[in-house]
């Protein structure tokens, strides 16, 4: 194999240095060396659940291998899982040159998650590699491979993994709609996007000061106001946080509040509020804000954020289209549920579990959803629409359908700056189309699309 590096590698290296600096220094490099075989074993659990479908990571934090592990292996576990799954495709890209034919997958994950420690999470190879071998040695399924899984690492640790691309993290389907969408060099810059683990944005109460957070968190103040840091670990124990000044949410999940542009006397609904980033910032504004969402497990975690805050909404559980009341709104927020293919830094899994149908499925949702979102506009009100997805289908292809069934709204033209989204996502028509490589300088944000839409008086 020859480790010369080709003209497609050498533009790669370029591309990573234009994302500007690296993310914040990963986690457990020194700490790997004494987290056990079991936490291995656990990510394994975890990486496979969300190999499974959707919800199945979350479903896998409460299985017993999970669930038993103390603290810090479970923090290790769910990082070495989310590792492997960002770099996946590179992964097995590596392996699939080591092996000669496929081995059980109780095996290839063995060595998926020893691959994610070592090129991830800079786990030093010989913690990995034997933590690997004993866990083959530990099942007897597994057991008369334990010496493939030694040769194997061993020989990727001396001889290096060889060149890899980071488009082949992705899904072929989801690297076809991307081309398709972006471009050849948009699905390059996503790809390497996707490879990168994000920071932990703060979104700040308008009376918090941003620098000062920023100094307590040792973050940077991002254009907009939110606040980026490299921290790790439960934000329940950072500075602030029981003063209930700021919460987590990505910079990108941030703009479609700003863009409704609330003040204070007004009133608003969010229609599918949980788990409530959006409604904190309604309610900040000092404006009367109803919360809605169907899933009233969800709503638990926007009433507990709602009192740490010590702000207020009315919380109302029910689904949107069939809520009773007869109440209109100076502005309504609908962030509707979709493929949140935007998350995939956050949600590496999403990419996996999100299969072709589920695009046009949650297309009729959106739709449905924003018709119902509509009567609830008052005359000279406003909507903003958003997803988290990259699919046309539910961003411009939804607003555009939208504008044609309904006379009586308007698109009004964003205006990037004021409402803290990177210049480029403005599209012709006046839409934010925010993707994960904008930014690369401050280490990228969520996708997102977000229309704004006025009602005529
Ligand atoms: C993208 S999430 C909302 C995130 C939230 N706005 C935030 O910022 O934290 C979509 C939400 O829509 C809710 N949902 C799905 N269908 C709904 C419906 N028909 N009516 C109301 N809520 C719905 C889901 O329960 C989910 O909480």
């Amino acid at each position: 194999m020859s480790r010369a590096p080709s003209s497609a590698a050498r533009g790669r290296r370029k591309a990573d240095k234009a994302r500007g600096p690296k993310p914040p220094r990963q986690a457990f490099r020194d700490e790997a060396a004494d987290i056990g075989v079991e936490a291995r074993l656990a990510a394994g659990v975890l990486l496979n659940a969300a190999l499974e479908g959707r919800g199945g990571l979350d479903a896998a934090l409460s299985f017993r291998e999970v669930a038993s592990l103390p603290g810090p292996d479970r923090a290790f576990a769910r990082a070495v899982a989310m590792a492997a799954l960002r770099r996946l495709g590179e992964i097995d890209q590596i392996l699939d040159r080591k092996l000669q034919k496929g081995p059980p997958l109780a095996i290839r994950t063995i060595l998926r998650i020893a691959l994610a420690q070592t090129m991830v999470l800079e786990t030093p190879a010989f913690a990995a590699v034997s933590t690997a071998v004993k866990l083959a040695e530990r099942d007897p399924k597994t057991r008369p491979y334990k010496n493939l899984v030694n040769a194997v690492l061993r020989g990727i640790d001396r001889e290096g993994p060889g060149l890899t691309t980071a488009e082949s993290n992705l899904p072929d389907w989801i690297s076809a709609r991307w081309r398709a969408t972006y471009g050849e060099a948009g699905l390059a810059a996503l790809a390497l996007a996707a490879r990168e683990e994000p920071a932990t944005d703060l979104s700040l109460k308008p009376d918090v000061d941003p620098a000062a957070v920023a100094a307590e968190v040792e973050g940077e103040v991002l254009p907009g106001g939110t606040v980026r840091t490299g921290r790790r670990g439960d934000v329940a124990g950072w500075p602030g946080f029981e003063d209930g000044g700021w919460w987590v949410q990505d910079a990108a999940a941030a703009v479609p509040a700003r863009l409704l542009a609330l003040k204070a006397g007004e009133t608003g609904a969010d229609l599918c509020a949980a788990p409530g980033g959006k409604t904190l910032q309604l309610a900040a504004s000092g404006a009367d804000i109803v919360a809605l969402d169907r899933s009233d497990t969800r709503l638990k975690r926007l009433r507990a954020n709602l009192e740490r805050t010590h702000l207020t909404a009315e919380v109302v559980v029910t689904p949107a289209e069939d809520w009773e009341d007869d109440r209109q709104f100076d502005a309504v927020l609908l962030d509707a549920p979709c493929t949140a293919t935007g998350t995939f830094r956050r949600n590496p899994e999403v990419l996996r579990a999100t299969k072709p149908a589920d695009v046009a499925k949650l297309a009729d949702v959106q739709h449905r959803l924003l018709d119902a979102a509509a009567d609830r506009v008052k005359p000279g009100g406003r909507l903003v629409y958003c997803v988290c997805s990259l699919e046309r289908e539910e961003g411009e292809t939804q607003i555009i359908a939208f504008l044609r069934r309904n006379a009586a709204f308007t698109t009004t033209p964003a205006d990037p700056a004021a409402v803290g989204a990177p210049a480029e996502a403005l599209t012709p028509e006046g839409w934010l189309r925010i993707l994960p490589s904008m930014w690369a300088e401050h280490g990228g944000l969520d996708g997102f699309f977000v229309a704004r839409l006025d009602r005529v008086a």
